[in-house]
C-alpha cells in the first residue's frame, strides 16, 4: 500500500481514547514516521515543573520552550523516546504530576506557535502519522486522512489506569477518570486549538475496539480512499 500512498495522517481525539498505540501501529505498518505531539507538551510541562517555573507565567514557558532542546527519537521496536538536552524523559513525562498540569501549559498560545513550527517542520520532511488534540484542525490541516479516535470516559479512564498501575503508579480508577475529565474539559474548552474533530476528520468510537480492530480500521479506511 505504501507505494500509492502520499500524504500525512492526523489522529486527534481525548485522552485513552489509544490515538498513541494505534497511531505508532498504523505507522509502523506503513513505514512512516510516527509523531506523538502529546510528549511534546508533556516534556516542557516535566521541565517547567523541574525548574518550579510557575506555570502560570506565559513569559516565563516561552523562554524555556525557546531555550530547550526537546527532540523525538523511534526505537527500533518502534516506540517513541523522548529527550530533553540529551536526556531520557520518556517515563517521566508519564507521571501523574504531569498530566495533572500538561493542559496548563497546552493553553499558553506563543507555546504552542512554537510547538506548531516544529510540528509542521517534521511533517514536510518526512510522512508521518501525527497524533495529538489539533492536528487535523490546526497542525496539518490539508493532510488527506485525518481521524478523531474516541471512546466513553469509562473505558478510557479504565485503559489508562491499566497503563498507569501497570508501569507502577499508585493511582485508583476514580482518581484517573476525574483527571481524564478535567483535562479534556481544558483542552476541550480552551480558545487556542481546542481538541475537536476537524470537520473532514472520520470520527471512530472505540469503546467496544480492541487495538488491533482500530489499526486495521484505520488501514482499511486509508485503502479505501487511495483505492
Ligand atoms: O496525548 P497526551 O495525552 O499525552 O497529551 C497530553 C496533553 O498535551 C493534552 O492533554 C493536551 O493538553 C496537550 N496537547 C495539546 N495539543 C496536542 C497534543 C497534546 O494541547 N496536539
Amino acid at each position: 500500500m505504501t507505494k500509492e500512498l502520499r500524504g500525512n495522517i492526523a489522529i486527534d481525539g481525548p485522552a485513552g481514547a489509544g490515538k498513541s498505540t494505534a497511531a505508532r501501529l498504523l505507522a509502523q505498518k506503513i513505514d512512516y514516521l510516527y509523531i506523538d505531539t502529546g510528549a511534546m507538551y508533556r516534556a516542557l510541562t516535566w521541565l517547567a515543573l523541574c525548574r518550579g517555573i510557575d506555570l502560570n507565567d506565559a513569559d516565563k514557558l516561552c523562554a524555556l520552550a525557546e531555550s530547550t532542546d526537546i527532540s523525538l527519537a523511534c526505537r527500533e521496536n518502534g516506540d517513541i523516546s523522548v529527550y530533553c538536552c540529551g536526556e531520557d524523559i520518556t517515563a517521566a513525562i508519564r507521571q501523574a504530576e504531569v498530566s495533572r498540569n500538561v493542559s496548563i501549559v497546552a493553553r499558553v498560545s506563543r507555546v504552542r506557535k512554537q510547538m506548531l513550527q516544529k510540528q509542521r517542520q517534521m511533517a514536510a520532511t518526512d510522512q508521518v502519522v501525527m497524533d495529538g488534540r489539533d492536528i487535523g484542525t490546526y497542525v496539518l490541516p490539508d493532510a488527506p486522512f485525518k481521524f478523531f479516535l474516541t471512546a466513553s470516559l469509562e473505558e478510557r479512564a479504565r485503559r489508562r489506569y491499566e497503563e498507569l498501575t501497570a508501569a507502577g503508579e499508585d493511582v485508583t480508577l476514580e482518581t484517573v477518570k476525574e483527571e481524564i475529565f478535567q483535562r479534556d474539559k481544558e483542552d476541550s474548552q480552551r480558545e487556542i486549538a481546542p481538541l475537536k474533530p476537524a470537520p473532514d476528520a472520520t470520527i471512530i468510537d472505540t469503546s467496544d475496539m480492541n487495538i488491533n480492530e482500530v489499526v486495521t480500521m484505520l488501514l482499511n479506511l486509508i485503502k479505501e480512499r487511495i483505492r
